[in-house]
Formats: C-alpha cells, sequence, structure tokens
C-alpha cells in the first residue's frame, strides 16, 4: 500500500472521509476520488490528485440530513371508539371481508365475479366467487375441501390437482378469490388468486436521505447487550457517510423487556421496575441527534396489553423525551409515511410482528423454513393482505374498519419479533426483519426464536439501497 492509499484509509477508518465503496474506488484508481463521493459534495473538486486534496474535502464533508427538513405523516386508528361486542366483531369480519375483496376486484382475473348464492344457482361451467374461509377440512382420500362464505351464503369446495400447493397455504378466515366448475352444490376450484401486492415501480424521494430501522431492544433483560447499543450511538452520531444520512429512525416495538409477560421473567431482569426500563430508552433517545425523525410504536413484550392495533406508548413510561419534537410515538401495527413533499413519499408498514409465530406454525412451507428467515412470512402476510389472518393469530381490537387489513401497498415493511434480522424485497416492497439489542434468552429457546443480535438496516430512500450495520 502506497502512501496515498494509507491516508485515504486512515481518513476513513477515522470516521471523516467517504465509506468502503468509495474507498475501493480510490485503489482502482488513485486519481479519481470524485467520481466516488456522496452527491452534493463538491462535485466541482471532484478530481484529487494528492492527499491535500483528499484534506480538503475532508474539510468540506458536512452532516446532509440536517440540512432537509424531515416530514411524517401517520395514519392513527381510533382505538378510544372499539367496544368488544359480538356485534363488533361480526363487523370486523365483515369489514376485512369488504376491505380484501375491493382489493381482489381490481385483479384481471377477478372482473366476472358472483356472489356464493348466484354460484350456487348455477348450471355448471365456470364461475368466480371471492369467499371467506370458514373452515378447512381433509377428505377421506386426503384431499383438501374447504367451506366458504361471503355475505350471500356458504359453499363448499374442493381444490383440484391444478390449484396445486397453493391450497395448502390456504387458511381459516382467509379472504381469496377462486375460480372453478359448479357441480350440484360444490365448487371445484382450479385456481386460487391472492389479493397480493402489486409489482409497481420502486418508489424513491429525491433527496440524498436514508431511514435506520430497529427493533426489540428489551431494556430492562439480564440479555441486553450494552456493546451494541454503544456502537450504535457512536455511529448514528459520527460522520460516517452511512450515518451523516439518516433523517429518519423506526422503533418497531419491544422498547422494554416489561414485567410478568412470561411466568418466571423476574429471574432474567436486571431492571425490575417499568419506568426504569423506559428510562433507558429516555437515554438512549437523547443522544440521538435532534434532526432525526424518531418513530416508536410498541410490542408484546411492552407495558401496553396485546390487542392489535396497541395504543401508543403514554407519557407516564417516557415523561422526559414526550413532547419532543422529534419523537413520533405511534400504534402498532402503522402506516407511517416519511419525507411526502416531492415526489410523494415512503409509505413505511410497521408492525412488531406477533402474529408470525402462529402464522409460520400455520402453514406447512413457512414451519419447514422455521423461525430464523421471516422473511418469508413477511411476504405470506403481503400475499394474503392481512396481518394476522386466521383470528387467534394475534388478539385484535374490533374496530369498526379491520386495522390489520394491509390497506396501503407498503414501500418498506419493517417488522421485529422474531429477533432474527432478515432483508429482502418482495414485488416493490422493501422487506426489513429487525435484529434485536438482546441475546438469546430461555424464552426465546422455548417459543423457538433463534436471535442474531446487533444488526441495524439503512434504506437509501433516494435509491432504495440496502445498508446493514452489524454492532455486535
Ligand atoms: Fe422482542
Amino acid at each position: 500500500m502506497n502512501d496515498l492509499q494509507k491516508n485515504v484509509l486512515e481518513l476513513i477508518e477515522n470516521g471523516t472521509l467517504l465509506g468502503v465503496d468509495a474507498y475501493e474506488s480510490a485503489i482502482d484508481n488513485q486519481t479519481a476520488f470524485g467520481s466516488a463521493l456522496p452527491k452534493g459534495i463538491v462535485q466541482k473538486n471532484a478530481i484529487a490528485t494528492s492527499v491535500e486534496d483528499v484534506v480538503e474535502v475532508k474539510k468540506i464533508k458536512k452532516i446532509i440530513a440536517k440540512d432537509f427538513d424531515g416530514v411524517v405523516d401517520i395514519d392513527i386508528a381510533d382505538i378510544k371508539a372499539c367496544a368488544k361486542t359480538t356485534d363488533s366483531f361480526i363487523e370486523l369480519f365483515s369489514s376485512k371481508y369488504e376491505q380484501i375483496k375491493n382489493i381482489l376486484l381490481s385483479h384481471q382475473g377477478l372482473k366476472n365475479t358472483v356472489s356464493i348464492s348466484t354460484a350456487l344457482k348455477s348450471t355448471g361451467g365456470e364461475e368466480t366467487v371471492i369467499g371467506m374461509i370458514y373452515d378447512i377440512f381433509t377428505t377421506k382420500s386426503g384431499k383438501l375441501m374447504a367451506e366458504i362464505e361471503d355475505g350471500s351464503g356458504r359453499m363448499k369446495v374442493f381444490f383440484t390437482e391444478r390449484a396445486g400447493t397453493d391450497a395448502e397455504r390456504v387458511l381459516v378466515d382467509d379472504v381469496i378469490g377462486m375460480k372453478g366448475r359448479i357441480s350440484r352444490e360444490y365448487m371445484f376450484v382450479d385456481d386460487i388468486i391472492w389479493p397480493d401486492v402489486p409489482a409497481s415501480v420502486t418508489r424513491t424521494i429525491s433527496d440524498p436521505l436514508s431511514a435506520v430501522f430497529i427493533s426489540d431492544l428489551h431494556y430492562g433483560s439480564k440479555e441486553f447487550i450494552q456493546k451494541i447499543e454503544s456502537r450504535f450511538i457512536k455511529w448514528i452520531n459520527s460522520a460516517d457517510r452511512d450515518a451523516s444520512r439518516v433523517k429518519y429512525l423506526f422503533v418497531g416495538g419491544d422498547v422494554a423487556d416489561g414485567i410478568g409477560i412470561y411466568p418466571g421473567q423476574e429471574e432474567d431482569l436486571q431492571i425490575k421496575d417499568i419506568f426504569g426500563q423506559y428510562k433507558k430508552f429516555e437515554e438512549l433517545f437523547e443522544t440521538i441527534p435532534e434532526h432525526i425523525q424518531v418513530m416508536v410504536c410498541a410490542g408484546n413484550h411492552d407495558a401496553m396489553g396485546l390487542a392489535e392495533p396497541q395504543p401508543k406508548l403514554p407519557r407516564k413510561f417516557l415523561p422526559t423525551i414526550y413532547d419532543f419534537k422529534n419523537l413520533h410515538l405511534t400504534q402498532n401495527p402503522s402506516n407511517i409515511r416519511i419525507h411526502g413533499m416531492d415526489t410523494g413519499g415512503i409509505n413505511v408498514l410497521m408492525y412488531h410482528g406477533y402474529s408470525f409465530t402462529s402464522i409460520i406454525d400455520a402453514v406447512p412451507e413457512l414451519r419447514r423454513l422455521g423461525m430464523s428467515e421471516p422473511q418469508h412470512v413477511m411476504k405470506d402476510v403481503l400475499r394474503r393482505r392481512h396481518l394476522a389472518p386466521t383470528y387467534g393469530a394475534t388478539v385484535v381490537n374490533p374496530l369498526e374498519i379491520d386495522p390489520l387489513v394491509i390497506k396501503t401497498v407498503p414501500d418498506i415493511f419493517h417488522t421485529g419479533d422474531l429477533h432474527s434480522h432478515a432483508v429482502d424485497k418482495y414485488k416493490s416492497t422493501t422487506l426489513v426483519s429487525s435484529s434485536t439489542f438482546q441475546g438469546q434468552t430461555s424464552f426465546m429457546d422455548r417459543v423457538g426464536h433463534k436471535a442474531t443480535p446487533g444488526k441495524i438496516t439503512c434504506v437509501e430512500l433516494d435509491t432504495r439501497r440496502v445498508i446493514v450495520k452489524d454492532f455486535l
């Protein structure tokens, strides 16, 4: 390595200049540093021919995200209006059916849909219906069949060989399109049409900004890994190229480890007072640069009950930071639009993920893949357009409009809960299953979760490039 290369390396290691990509470009072509510079920095001085020029670039480098306004819009459900009566659950189911039916009606193959009562009167030939799965059975010969319903009636359906493995994926309470022959009072389904998300253009913003995704901090746990928090704080305050672009930070629940979440939890707690656990999060928040907009929802370990949507964390837990302008407490789940000024912004669906364990258990294909690759269950719920397809997969507040229907197609889908880090893409949606600040616990062993702690995900909003930092 020559002197120039050594100096560039030193500047990068100090966190004061460029990043790995730029370094590699510098090594390849010692005189062309300019081509690797981040947007907005000294484009006209782009050719550096000596170490002095590199040092000059260092002086001009500035924090980018600070120079841009942050814009956050959050859809909030009216949880207070929720009455837990039998009628309200009927209304919840009917809202789920109507919302997903409307999504399905935009599919080409479902233009000539008839109601179940009309299909039952059919004298043969092919019909298309949209039904909610009322029950699933296996016949004596091992074939799958189901009873489906809509507002007009119920009908039994057989899934034929042509429906293939799709039939194995069908769950009770799914709302799906079905195409097949009617014979007597039965339908022989050849095609299953999922509501799914469409493949469309990958949306970006024009400003050179990023969003960071973390979850499952579990303050108060004996297994909390201090090193991860310290490295995260150091990084987000540094002049590192990726850190300086951060404008938005998402915290996907399980902020605290909680109290009495499972039998014997007391033994696993370092901080046995719930207020003390949230105090630790307040201390973390106070280290985050104030130009970063922070969105926080609850998880099943937080002191908010399990019923979803879970309400925002209240003032009593976060009294010191509650009024900070850059703190946006949200429900779980939440649809959050960030930076919606010029290009319409980026839609983020943030859901803690409490339903995922039971969905993985219910779908044979997901069960085979296990709990350590959460991207598969994330794709699965997008295909069904519902965060907890079967009633009982999670606890739900019976609102007039089912809040767990994935109505808006997310650009980024952020979840946690399983503590396994994963990044993937499905159609036009970036999938981020966040990691954790907590090591593997005996509780996680019992529920089959496998932790991969310390991974922080950044998504560049102008390119949708994903960068993962490992702070373990
Ligand atoms: Fe968690």
